[in-house]
């Protein structure tokens, strides 16, 4: 089955075509970055617009760089939430359109579930059941996954997401929107040993995580310090320390507490270089695996989306002809998924 993916949740425009037997097929994306760069942060409005000027170029691109036309295409998956309303019904509408036009079955995708099963589109795929860490913008979750559809949320950021602190403390210490990477970059150059950041809730028992005090930390730091180069790269250090320690310490809770010994991780913060070096330290010590996307996946793209979207569209499931959205959509809402073509 070949099925075109669009996903316009926030402000990447992505645009793939995946197929189930061969893999990728083609992968388009266009950021955002530098419309909102000056605004310091994602301007809704902006974000819409412009994914009305570039999903259907994207979706030319793509096709041509697959080397097909729309009619060897089996079916369209987008992004139906959670995610900015204007930007997710740019996408939804085009999506839902093109296969009523196609005459195409179409199914809408949740973005965390594309982030979760992303690193399927690799060679070295998870089997389940699995742990799963899901750290973006706007999510920081630990879910129990017993098979698609099938989560159980074992732990949540009870006030800021792991990408948002991120973001947050990067403002705080001037650097440009999107500060997460950039704050990342900066840590290469500090030293470890100068600050020392708290590890929040993980002095009590549970799975949540609450980093928005790390921000508050940073802001004092910030304060009682001089700004050189050289403290500022300290800083970001101990920030990126801390933030990495938690999510360490609650996987290797969550392992625990199931018995697990497959952990995947997705979502932006997953391209964090250090998280992944740890994880993959723990993983190695307990005899099991940690498995990710490569860096591109990781944050926002079409590739996910097509994916998720095509094993759903293999298992019969479809979406009706109205456009629908979800901005606000736990994962935990979605249901086991039932393959109808077993059930005949
Ligand atoms: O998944 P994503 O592209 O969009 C959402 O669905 O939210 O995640 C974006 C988030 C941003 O907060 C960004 O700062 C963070 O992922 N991020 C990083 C890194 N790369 C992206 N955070 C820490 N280290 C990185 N290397
Ligand atoms: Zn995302």
């Amino acid at each position: 089955m070949r099925v075109l993916g669009i996903e316009t949740s926030c402000d990447e425009t992505g645009v793939a075509v995946y197929d189930t037997e061969k893999g990728l097929l083609a992968h388009q994306l266009y950021s955002q970055v530098k419309l909102h760069a000056d605004y310091g942060g994602v301007v809704p409005e902006l974000a819409s617009r412009d994914h009305v000027r570039k999903t259907l170029p994207l979706i030319k691109a793509a096709l041509k760089e697959a080397g097909i036309t729309h009619h060897r295409l089996d079916g369209v998956a987008y992004t139906m939430g959670p995610g900015l309303v204007g930007a997710l019904l740019v996408g939804a509408c085009i999506g839902r359109s093109l296969a009523f036009g196609w005459n195409l079955p179409a199914v809408g995708v949740h973005h965390m579930e594309g982030h979760l099963l992303a690193p399927m589109l690799e060679e070295n795929q998870p089997e389940f059941p699995f742990v799963a860490l899901l750290v973006s913008g706007g999510h920081t979750q630990l879910v129990q996954v017993k098979g698609i559809g099938d989560y159980h949320l074992l732990g949540e950021s009870v006030d800021d997401a792991a990408g948002e602190a991120f973001d947050k403390t990067a403002k705080l210490m001037g650097l440009d929107y999107p500060g997460g990477p950039r704050l990342a970059a900066l840590a290469e150059q500090g030293n470890g040993d100068r600050f020392t950041f708290p590890r929040p809730m993980t002095d009590r028992p549970g799975l949540n995580f609450s980093f928005s005090g790390l921000k508050t930390f940073a802001a004092n730091t910030l304060a009682a310090n001089e700004s050189d180069q050289q403290t500022l790269a300290d800083i970001a250090r101990a920030f990126e320390d801390a933030v990495v320690d938690t999510l360490v310490i609650k996987c290797r809770r969550a392992l625990k507490e199931t018995g697990y010994k497959r952990l995947v991780v997705a979502g932006g913060v997953s391209a964090n270089k250090h998280l992944r070096a740890k994880l993959e330290a723990l993983l190695q010590k307990q005899n099991g695996q940690v498995f990710y996307p490569r860096t591109e996946f990781c944050t926002d793209n079409g590739a996910m989306i097509a994916l998720a979207g095509a094993l759903r569209l293999q298992a019969g499931e479809r979406e009706p002809l109205a456009v629908k959205t979800y901005p606000r959509w736990p994962m935990t809402d979605l249901k086991p998924m039932v393959n109808i073509n077993d059930a005949v």
